[in-house]
Parts: C-alpha cells; structure tokens; sequence
C-alpha cells in the first residue's frame, strides 16, 4: 500500500522523473529520486529551476548531459542503493567524458568529501537548501571545477517556484509548506540532513492549492516533517508564538489556520497532511478536520516505540501515556478517522518488556496500517553519539516480524470492517490489474477498485464495498 508518508511505493525508487520533453531547448537532465515523498517533492523544484535555465528532462539516461540522484540518508540501506548506483553511472561518464553526475537532498552534507574526493563518483554535490545554485554549480563542473554548496539555510523555502509535477496522475499533488526539523530525535538524521525548522509563506501555499485545482487536481497533501509545529508570522526562523511581537502575532498562522485556508478553496478540493507529531498535535487541528468534510480522516502519528523508557532515549517528547491520549482525543473528535505508524524495532536498549509494550500499544489502538523498521544507526546523530546500538542484528529482525505479523492481523480486520459500507472515492485512474476497473481512495486513504462504467479519474463516486483483499477494498458504484 503506497501511503503519502515514507518510504514511497519500492518501484517508484530512483525512478526518473520526465518533465514535458517539449519544453527547454538546452541540455538534458536525468532526475533520479530516492527516499520519502519530501525528496520527490524537491525534485520538482530542481527540475521547475533548471527549466528555467532551459534544461529539459529525459528518462534516457544516454542521451542525457547531467544526472542528478535526490537522495535520501534516513536508513543505512538508503545510503547504500544510492552508492551502488553511482557506482553504475561510472560507465558513462568513461564513455562521455562531458557528462556531469551530481548528488542531492540528505547525503550530500555528509559524504561530499567521500563523493568528490575519496571515491570520486559525482562531479558536483547540492544540499537541500543549494537548489537555487544548481545552475551555476553545473556550470562550475562545467568549467573543470568540482562544485559544492551544502550551506544550509534558515529561510529558503522555495515559496516563490512552481514545481513542475514530473510524476504521478494529475489528480493527487503535494505540497512542501515547511523544511527541516527541530525535534532531535535521538535516532534521526534529518535534522543535520536538512537543517532548522521553517515554514513557508500560507499566500504561497494557497497560491499553488488553487493552481493545482484549477489545473484539475483534486487532492493535495501537505508535506513538513512535523506538520503540527507550523507556525507563519512573516518569515525567518522558528519562534514560539509567545515570543512573538504583537504584529507577528496578528499575521500568525498555525496548522490548524492552515488547514483551513486550503479546506476553504473548494469542497472539491481534498486536503491530506503528512506527518503529525504526537508531542504537537494539538485538538485545534483535530477540530478543523471535523469541521471539513474535505479535509481527510486519516492521520499518521509515528508512535515509534510503546515503552515509555525507550521513548524518552528517543526524545520523542512524550510518554506511551501521553501517545495514547492524542489516540483518544483523535477517537473522540474524529470518530472515523484512520490512523497508521511508524515503529522502529531494536532501539539501542529495547529490552524484551519494552517490545512487548509495543505490541500491546499496537493492540491498544489497532492501526489501519503501520511502517515498521529496524533501528539503523545514523551518524551525528544523539543515539549515535550517547548508546550502544546493542540488540542483536537477529533479535531486531525477530522483534519485527512479530510486529509485522500483528500489524498485518489488523490490517486485514481494519479492511473487514468497511465491507457493507459505502464511501466516497476519489477516483485516480485505471486499476493496475484490469482496464475495465478504476481505482481509487476513501477519505481514509483506503485503496479501492470498482468497475469502471461511465466514470473518470477525477470524479468523486459513491461506492459500496463488497469484499476486500489484504490492502484493498472491492465494490460497486452507487448510481
Ligand atoms: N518526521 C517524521 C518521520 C521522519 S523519518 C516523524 O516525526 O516521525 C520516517 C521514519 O523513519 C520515522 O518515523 C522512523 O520510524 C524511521 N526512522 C528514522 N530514523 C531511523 C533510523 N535511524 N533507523 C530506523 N528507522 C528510522
Ligand atoms: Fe526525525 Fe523526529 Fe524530526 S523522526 S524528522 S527528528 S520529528
């Protein structure tokens, strides 16, 4: 099941994303992307810059004058698909000697000095906040210079460029509204990868929504690494809203205003979000889900561990008690919203209990569906400096096939129970398996498939559900 949060769908990994071949009359960009649906996301603003240079995109990685991997660092085995490509790319650069090969996103600050030096695998390495240098960077490699820019920022947030939507189905677009991350978790490496908190100008985020409807789109996600702590008030690094001057704090936006703002563009117009932080979710936000109908009822609240000692070794900032809380207020205000997780099983000291707490949270509250990873350590990061990543390779793989196993149990039930119902599904186009059948999503994000008739990706159908599978719903539409 693809859900908007990471990692995306496995096939889509570095796949090369197009631009119209018809525009730009320059060089040809190859854009390979890796990782969470952030990284996809940027890869639009690098190809909507570098079209402005008058770059156009190819999938043919031949013909192509540059290529750029967007990677991604969040896991060990992230990091490696990405060296192994490189590796790959080395055929062509032998046999075009003018090709130029460069790295993006989250390993770029980390390993420059290995690409460019050691290993001397790329030509030119941008971090997140370098994209606007992209074309001078390219022409610096160009002029027999290796080029770097990894300089962080604490403002850029590309608020002014169009991405250029290079993937994906016309209907369902994503929207960047903040960069980095503040929260330090203690197993994360996001917050060195990307830098501080910020959060992009609601006028920008508005401007693009109603583009995307007007063009025909008719769901947008809301992408921040912690949605919650959004907060605009003129620009410039994070503040807390009481530090703010009388003015700043008249212009204030936070998540739940925004959500808002975008709801009101159209009742047509679906709002998703990605990803909330159990330490910031506030009932304001669960408030303005309820009062839109189009804003919908799905929520990903990453729990991470169910043990409260484990927790706090994690800095996620709050307790199994307090998690479970924000679950309630969510059953309380939204009593049909779907919920998933991610969980991470092996954290440095996990003891047996602790696992076992994070099978009775799992049973506690019954996600819909949930990500679940082994701890990987990160350099730089506090776990990495602080505790020893010490449960064993095959405990961590043990403990998380009885997390996979009990999650794929509810899984299944959360499906079961929908069978009977009817729901709204935003329809995305035609069924993987059969063109005579559409698919699409409930405001739960459920996946389902129906028979086509007279309907179109786009079109909002009523559906009743008659039997499911594993990760899909199966019904008819209501004429
Ligand atoms: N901002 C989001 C997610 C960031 S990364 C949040 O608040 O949770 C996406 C997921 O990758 C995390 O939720 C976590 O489950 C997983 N992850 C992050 N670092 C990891 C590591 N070092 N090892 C294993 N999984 C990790
Ligand atoms: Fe990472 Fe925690 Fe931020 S998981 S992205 S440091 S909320």
């Amino acid at each position: 099941m693809k859900h908007p949060q990471e990692p995306l769908d496995e096939s889509r990994q570095g796949e090369a994303l197009l631009l119209n071949p018809e525009q730009g009359s320059g060089k040809k960009l190859y854009l390979e992307s890796y990782g969470c649906q952030m990284n996809f996301s940027d890869s639009e603003i690098v190809a909507s810059l570098l079209a402005e240079s008058g770059f156009s995109t190819t999938r043919n990685l031949y013909e192509s004058d540059v290529i750029l991997l967007n990677t991604c660092a969040i896991r060990e085995n992230a990091e490696q698909r990405v060296r192994t490509r490189l590796r790959e790319l080395q055929h062509l650069k032998k046999a075009k000697p003018t090709l130029v090969v460069g790295v993006l996103g989250c390993m770029a600050e980390r390993l420059k000095d290995k690409f460019l030096e050691e290993e001397k695998l790329v030509d030119l390495v941008a971090g997140p906040d370098a994209y606007r240098a992209l074309p001078a960077l390219i022409a610096e490699v160009e002029s027999g210079q290796k080029a770097v820019n990894v300089l962080l920022s604490l403002e850029e947030t590309y608020a002014d460029v169009s991405p250029v939507r290079l993937t994906g189905n016309g209907i369902s677009a994503f929207i960047s509204i903040m960069r980095g991350c503040d929260n330090m978790c203690s197993f994360c490496v996001v917050p060195f990868t990307r830098g501080r908190e910020r959060s992009r100008d609601p006028k920008s985020i508005l401007q693009e929504a109603r583009d995307l409807f007007a063009a025909g789109y008719r769901e947008v996600t809301l992408l921040g690494q912690n949605v919650d702590s959004y907060l605009f008030y003129g620009g410039g690094p994070k503040k807390e809203f009481k530090a703010l001057s009388p003015e700043e704090q008249s212009l204030a936006v936070n998540f739940a205003k925004l959500l808002r703002m975008v709801a009101d563009i159209s009742p047509q117009l679906r709002i998703r979000f990605t990803t909330s932080n159990p330490g910031d979710m506030t009932d304001a936000v669960l408030e303005s889900m309820a009062a839109y109908p189009n804003i919908c009822k799905y929520i990903h609240l990453p729990v991470q561990s169910g043990s409260t000692t484990v927790l706090d070794r994690m800095n996620r900032g709050y307790s199994r008690e307090q998690y479970l809380d924000r679950i309630a207020a969510i059953r309380r205000i939204l009593p049909d919203c779907a919920i998933s997780t991610d969980i991470i099983t092996g954290f440095c000291g996990e003891t047996e209990e602790d696992h076992q707490e994070t099978l009775s949270l799992m049973q506690e509250v019954g996600y819909d569906y949930a990500y679940m990873f082994e701890y990987s350590e990160r350099p730089k990061t506090m776990a990495a400096r602080k505790f020893k990543d010490d449960v064993p390779a095959e405990t961590k793989n043990r403990r998380l096939k009885e997390i996979i196993a009990l999650q794929t149990q509810w899984s299944k039930l959360r499906n079961e129970q929908e069978l009977g119902l009817e729901v709204d599904v935003l329809v995305e186009g035609l069924s993987k398996k059969s063109d005579q059948d559409l698919f699409g999503r409930t405001s739960q994000y459920k996946v389902v498939v129906f028979p086509k008739k007279h309907y179109k990706a786009g079109d909002y159908v009523r559906v009743k559900i008659q039997s499911c599978t594993s990760a899909t719903l199966l019904g008819n539409s209501i004429d």
